[in-house]
């Protein structure tokens, strides 16, 4: 088996030469990481965190690369970085700098050569003073408009572009996955199709766009020889700071845990086949249209 060796190893009988050596048979030799590897995108809080906590909780060999903003302020992140000390890395990636998605990718690329599980749960749908959910088009706003776009659609397609040359089949809780999967947090709210109220163009239209530039990337995905597939999910309505200000209307036993809605999405996850590739799930697996 021929190995790569970075150049500034290559000579230095060191630990930390020997580290880089196994990574590399990893990498190079196709071999897996037992338990798999999986990376969530916007886990400081909400549904994402929790994707890191039952991951890291339900597979007790699986590693996970969780990313946010501000790691310094991401108190449930540090906590669970003192419990799982060993399998949690924590980077800093913000959605709108293309180059700490870069930094992201080259540091899963160099400590484990490959990455079987990507979760893009970051999102935004309202924010003080910033951006609004629109109740009428005399609200609309070019800055919501163009913010609600790029942070919902544009940085997890990056998210995916930078990730792509890591994906590998692999990973998953008691039976392996035999594809390497992309699940992006969507919304019901961004189906055309069900979009019977209006309002709220902003986010819808980010959510719509997120659901075509994943359907468009499931069916590069499917050319290609490695196994990659792509969905897109829909929580519910969860109990969590983007659903804060909304919760008023929300009908009885409507309003999700995290736990809950977090287990029901890890199970569709889990369980995802080729076929699968470019659907849009609900958290109860029931697919819903365009
Ligand atoms: N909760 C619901 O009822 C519901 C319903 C349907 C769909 N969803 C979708 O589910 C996903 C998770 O929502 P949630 O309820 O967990 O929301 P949340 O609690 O508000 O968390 C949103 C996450 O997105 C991150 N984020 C925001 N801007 C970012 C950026 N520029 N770069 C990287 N990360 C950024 C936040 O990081 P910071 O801490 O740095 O702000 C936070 O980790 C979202 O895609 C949302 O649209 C949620």
């Amino acid at each position: 088996m021929k190995l790569w060796l970075p150049k500034s190893h290559a000579f230095m009988a060191t630990p930390l030469a020997f580290r880089s050596i196994r990574r590399a048979c990893f990498a190079s030799s196709g071999l897996k990481w037992e338990g798999g590897v999986s990376m969530v995108q916007g886990a400081s809080r909400g549904i994402g965190l929790e994707f890191v906590k039952q991951l890291l909780e339900k597979n007790d060999k699986g590693h996970v690369i969780a990313t946010c903003r501000n790691p310094n302020g991401a108190t449930g992140l540090v906590d669970l970085k003192n419990k799982f000390a060993e399998r949690l890395n924590i980077m800093p990636l913000d959605l709108t700098i293309e180059s700490t998605i870069e930094a992201s990718a080259k540091f899963i690329r160099e400590k484990y050569g490959s990455l079987n599980l990507l979760i893009n749960a970051s999102g935004i749908l309202s924010i003080p003073n910033v951006l609004q959910p629109e109740t009428t088009l005399s609200k609309v706003e070019r800055s919501s408009l163009m913010l609600a776009y790029e942070v919902n659609a544009v940085g997890p397609i990056l998210a995916i572009k930078h990730m792509w040359p890591l994906l590998k089949a692999g990973g998953g809780f008691g039976t392996e996955r035999d594809v390497a999967v992309v699940a992006n947090l969507s919304a019901r709210v961004g189906s055309i199709g069900d979009n019977h109220l209006g309002g709220w163009h902003s986010y819808r239209s980010s959510k719509a766009a997120l659901n075509q530039l994943t359907k468009t990337v499931s069916v590069e995905f499917a050319r290609k020889r490695d196994p990659i597939i792509c969905i897109l999910l829909h929580p519910g309505t969860v109990d969590t700071d983007l659903s804060k200000p909304f919760q008023r209307n929300v009908p009885d036993g409507k309003l999700f845990t995290k736990e809950f809605s977090v287990q029901q999405l890890l199970s569709i996850i889990n369980n995802a086949k080729s076929h699968d590739n470019g659907k849009f799930f609900a958290w109860d697996g029931q697919e819903i249209p365009w």
